[in-house]
């Protein structure tokens, strides 16, 4: 494992059996009532971490800042094929990047001036960086190369230069056109902040960056899908990272993850409803011959200091590593506009759907509710709708997940826990959705015997939605979210319980971070179902991890509350100004 960051001292992780040291990582980073998970307990703002990562000396591609007129209608964003295929250009691509890791605002109060993105990030901290592999692409370079996202300047820095040979090569097995989005961490973003508790809070985001990427990749009728397969290793030679020269008295990348991304319509010449086979790694030989390239750039220094050392959290990292690559192949339905569609293409026929928004609002609007009034309550409609959204059932027609759960290979593993506060129609108290309904069963042995496990009535026959206990929850969702009101404020809130023991147990420990980015897909789904309802939503990542599962009943580590959420109606702060993400000078 050649995973070594300059902060991280030689650690003894490796004598460790890496799952025990997993589950102790999640074990000792819990919030408890009495005591908070390990941070520095005072904010050192003298070191805080710049938000923006630039690879200096490396060429810089300004991407062109497009107008908002961007047609798929939110709702055509999970109506299959109703989104034509664009093809993959510079346009695109900038599209691409502002729906997922762009600015989407400056906010100021007072002198003090800060960006707010198109994702969400626990702190605003953003420790996620994104890079693009693709091929020539006219108006970004004449080879093809990786790049690095930069979301101040909307841009994309030329990191490395790569053959056309070695391009195809690696490419060789995915449809025409297809490039590779990818994801890293600069940990310390977050551990600057929040000590001990950091890791969990970059894999939600990197979660989140993956959900807003893939629904990024939906408005332009791409499809994605995390090539989940591959080693650490390869992320991180394939994105750079792992080159301590251009990393030198620089804060170092964590890789995440690499992600194939192509336009639905593309499927190596087969019509509509036949198979393509997709892996989900790269041909060995590819990668490695691919590292072997001209390199630009060096690694801004982000701190003043020196990243403050947690020696649990370099162990997280060692032992949580992917160190195997695995040769799978997913088959996957070719898509194309459906008949319907084409007769009847809603995006250029917006006097069919008045007043339904565009996606591109709906995500650029998306901002995370500082407070809920209290009083708000969403339709039972709305509620169903949202749950809806959530569900990654096999679609029998599409045989396959539907958009976003398609960009996660793997079987769903968390589940909602909800605290219904203010829902038309429904009574307030304790809910469970099942995201997997096999999942029951174990759901509900495990949880309190008592609970009444009823279908709400009017509740959809295919949402496997359960009334668990009548009662006003508000006080209850606040106090085990560390006392944060906007647990109670809203019209619900929620805990993401994730089959934790038995995922780790059947993949191993590297499925720990895989379980954060399924909460961060979800959120990220559940952040724009909130704007596209008219309320606003807020993740929550501050919980009081043992007293969560003490309410629903859960006595082991088989299930762990990942992350939790709250949706309602929102009260402005009326000292915060709203600036444009681009052309201010700064
Ligand atoms: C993983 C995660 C955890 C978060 N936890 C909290 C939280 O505990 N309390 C809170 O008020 N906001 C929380 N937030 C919201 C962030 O503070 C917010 O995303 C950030 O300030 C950026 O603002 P924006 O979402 O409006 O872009 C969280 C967001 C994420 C993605």
């Amino acid at each position: 494992m050649n995973h070594r960051t300059t902060e991280d001292p030689a650690s003894p992780a490796e004598s460790l059996d890496p799952l025990e040291m997993v589950m102790r990582y999640h074990q000792e980073t819990k919030h408890h009532f009495s005591r908070y998970a390990r941070a520095l307990g005072y904010m050192d703002w003298a070191n805080q971490p710049d938000p923006f990562r630039r690879y200096e000396g490396s060429p810089l591609i300004a991407l062109p800042l497009l107008t908002p007129d961007d047609p798929p209608l939110y709702e055509d964003l999970y109506r299959s094929g109703a989104i034509a295929s664009a093809p993959v250009t510079v346009r695109t691509l900038s599209r691409f990047f502002e729906y997922s890791l762009a600015i989407s605002a400056w906010k100021q109060a007072g002198e003090v001036r800060w960006a707010l993105r198109t994702n969400p990030s626990s702190g605003n901290l953003h420790p996620t960086e994104g890079y693009l592999l693709i091929d020539t692409v006219p108006g970004l370079s004449p080879f093809p190369g990786l790049y690095h996202y930069t979301a101040r300047e909307h841009a994309l820095e030329l990191r490395a230069e790569l053959t056309r040979e070695s391009f195809i090569s690696l490419m060789q097995e995915f449809p025409p056109q297809a490039f590779l989005a990818g994801f890293t961490s600069v940990n310390w973003r977050e551990t600057w902040k929040y000590g001990e508790r950091a890791f969990r809070y970059c894999q939600h985001d990197v979660g989140h960056a993956i959900g807003s990427a893939r629904i990024a990749a939906q408005t332009l009728g791409w499809r994605m899908m995390l090539l989940n397969g591959l080693a650490d290793d390869a992320v991180a030679a394939l994105l750079g990272v792992d080159r301590p020269e251009d990393f030198e008295g620089a804060e170092r990348e964590h890789p995440d993850c690499l992600a194939v991304v192509w336009p639905a319509d593309q499927g190596a010449g087969l019509a509509a409803g036949k198979t393509i086979s997709l892996p989900l790694s790269l041909v060995p030989d590819a990668v490695h011959e691919l590292t072997r390239h001209i390199w630009h750039g060096k690694a801004n220094r982000l701190s003043r200091d020196d990243p403050v050392q947690w020696e649990i959290l370099d162990q997280v990292e060692v032992t949580s590593w992917k160190s195997s690559t695995e040769r799978r192949v997913v088959e996957l339905n070719h898509d194309s506009p459906t008949q319907e569609v084409l007769i009847n293409p809603s995006a250029d026929a917006p006097n069919l759907y008045p007043g339904q928004p565009r996606a591109g609002q709906v995500i650029r609007q998306r901002r995370s509710a500082l407070a809920f009034d209290g009083k708000t309550s969403i339709s039972v409609g709305s509620f169903f709708t949202m749950l809806a959204r959530v569900m990654p059932r096999v679609d029998r027609d599409l045989c396959r997940r539907p958009m976003p759960w398609d960009v996660l290979p793997w079987e769903p593993a968390i589940h909602l826990a909800l605290f219904v506060h203010r829902v038309d129609g429904l009574a307030p108290g304790l809910y469970m959705l099942a995201r997997d309904p096999a999942k029951v069963d174990s759901l509900r042995r495990a949880m309190h015997q008592q609970f009444a496990w009823t279908s709400p009535s009017g509740c959809p026959e295919d949402l496997p939605l359960f009334l668990l206990e009548e009662g006003d929850a508000r006080q209850l969702a606040a106090q085990v979210s560390c006392h944060q009101e906007i647990a109670g404020d809203s019209a619900f809130s929620l805990g993401m319980i994730a089959e934790f023991e038995s995922s780790l147990r059947r993949y191993g420990p590297w499925f720990y971070r895989r379980l954060f980015w399924e909460s961060g897909v979800i959120g990220q789904v559940l952040y724009l179902e909130a704007e596209a309802t008219g309320v606003r939503a807020t993740g929550i990542g501050c919980f009081f991890d043992d007293p969560v599962h003490q309410v629903f009943g859960f006595n082991d580590a088989m299930f762990q509350s990942l992350y939790h959420f709250t949706t309602g109606g929102h009260v402005e702060d009326p000292r915060l100004t709203t600036l444009p993400p681009y052309g201010l000078d700064h």
